[in-house]
């Protein structure tokens, strides 16, 4: 494994005032399309190559240009506006939008000064030598998830010039999953740092508030999250660094069937709010990452516009993952179609004879068909998603086991039996990750069985 650690930071990634934590090792640990991505975002040699929201980042030379084909632009007056608005809209314009949007919440005067920077609405802030005061989490006598309570008046702050007001100003997403509000608005200063802290943590630390941990739609949105948070705080050859820790802002201790994922992103195991509790920590190096239920975000209610596919947000995110966790593409021998068909292991939205559409897919020779049940009891994440990245058509009805698109080969398409009339979901989801779609559409061939609770359904 290629891993290297770099003690001395580069100096470019220096700033006058602030005195930078420990160095963050580099980590050229990524796919190998990435790296030089990666290292021109930094080193600047060849302009020919960049993810396309660097300053100087031409269109033509970006990582990948979305596509918008046939003749309709939708909303947009020409062709290439309808680009880039899907640009902003699901790919990396959405970073760049971002990155343009960080100012100063708080600003060092002094070295060793903290400071918090944030972009509109606190989506996505970042800090250094930053104070939260875990105490509260004491006197809670139920577990916390989803709260806006955490902390209160003066429980989080730094010694800088603080903005008040403009930070204030953008309080106005006050929601647990949609911004960083419910935290920064108790954001108080401080006259000393680390003053009266009980521990430092020097390693840039993550905090994530996450969505539904059970389904993997809405978690995934964490993880993309994730993802396109390294790009806004883009540090170079260490931006994708797995010396980070991630501290889950919930008392629970972290558990998924994707957890696995994690394993992509840090070395380090997932603290929670108990890991803490009762204490005053300092984190030197902190991020507050892009939410999963942010107004406008990605990719959970994104308004997307219509004739557009091929992000590379999403591309770059779907190799990331696979290429950390080792997931590798077989060479198809045989050279037949591989159909998975995804079974559903729930009550719900069962196809009631999908053995017999099985079967009769079988029987064409130029088919390899597998069924498979995705449960973590059966198949670790891992092997699930191993089965996906060597699939070319994958069929399975509507429910959060389609986010495995996110893991098709680019070739591939996605069958959505039935859309269950929530047509935009993995539609949408299959445009940003640049994957062809296709759903039933002859409604006479096709029948549910109690169409009340939208439980069985029988594709004729
Ligand atoms: C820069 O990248 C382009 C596109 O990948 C490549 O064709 C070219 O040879 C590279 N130039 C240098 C100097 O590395
Ligand atoms: C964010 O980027 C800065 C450099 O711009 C880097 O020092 C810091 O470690 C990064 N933070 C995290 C949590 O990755
Ligand atoms: C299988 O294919 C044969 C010949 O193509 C056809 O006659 C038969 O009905 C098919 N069986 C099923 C179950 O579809």
């Amino acid at each position: 494994m290629l891993y290297l650690k770099i003690i001395a930071i580069p100096c470019f990634v220096l700033s006058n005032h602030v005195v930078r934590p420990d160095a963050v090792p580099m980590d050229l640990n990524v796919h190998p399309e990435h790296l030089p991505y990666m290292l021109n975002s930094i080193t600047k040699h060849n302009k020919t190559r960049c993810w396309g929201y660097e300053n100087d980042c031409d269109t033509e030379h970006r990582y990948l240009d979305p596509v918008c084909p046939g003749p309709g632009t939708s909303w947009a007056p020409t062709k290439r506006d309808q680009i880039d608005a899907f640009y902003d809209q699901g790919d990396f314009g959405y970073v760049k939008q971002q990155r343009e949007e960080i100012t100063y919440m708080c600003e060092p005067i002094n070295q060793d000064d903290s400071s918090l920077e944030c972009t509109n609405h606190l989506k996505f802030c970042r800090g250094h030598n930053i104070m939260i005061n875990f105490e509260n989490i004491l006197n809670q006598n139920h577990p916390i998830r989803y709260q806006m309570d955490v902390l209160t008046n003066g429980q989080i702050g730094g010694k800088c010039k603080f903005h008040k007001e403009k930070l204030d100003a953008q309080c106005d997403h006050l929601s647990p999953l949609q911004s960083w509000s419910p935290e920064l608005r108790f954001f108080t200063t401080i006259d000393q740092y680390p003053g009266k802290c009980d521990l430092i943590i020097t390693e840039p630390t993550v905090i994530m508030k996450i969505d539904a941990t059970v389904n993997m739609y809405h978690h995934f949105c964490d993880f993309l999250n994730l993802y396109a948070s390294q790009h806004v705080n883009s540090s170079g050859a260490s931006m994708f660094s797995k010396n980070i820790n991630i501290l889950v802002w919930e008392s629970f201790a972290y558990e998924s069937a994707f957890s696995e994922t994690f394993q992509a992103f840090t070395m380090h195991p997932i603290w929670n709010l108990n890991t803490f509790r009762g204490q005053v920590v300092c984190f030197n190096d902190i991020i507050l990452p892009l939410l999963p239920r942010m107004i406008f975000g990605l990719y959970y209610n994104t308004p997307l516009i219509d004739g557009c596919e091929n992000s590379g947000l999403f591309k770059a995110f779907s190799q990331h993952v696979l290429y950390r966790l080792n997931i590798v593409q077989k060479p198809n021998d045989n050279g037949k179609i591989r159909i998975t068909f995804l079974s559903r292991n729930t009550k719900y939205r069962n196809v009631l004879n999908e053995n017999e559409l099985i079967t009769a897919l079988k029987n064409h020779s130029q088919y390899e068909v597998k069924k498979v049940v995705y449960s973590g009891n059966i198949l670790t994440f891992k092997e699930q998603i191993q089965i996906t990245y060597n699939t070319d058509i994958f069929i399975g009805m509507h429910g959060a086991g389609l986010t495995h698109l996110l893991f098709l080969p680019e070739w591939a398409v996605l069958f959505e039996l039935y859309n269950c009339e929530d047509e935009h979901c993995y539609k949408d989801l299959a445009r940003l990750r640049g994957v062809k779609y296709i759903t039933w559409r002859d409604i006479n061939k096709f029948s549910m069985q109690d169409k009340v609770s939208n439980i069985y359904s029988n594709i004729i």
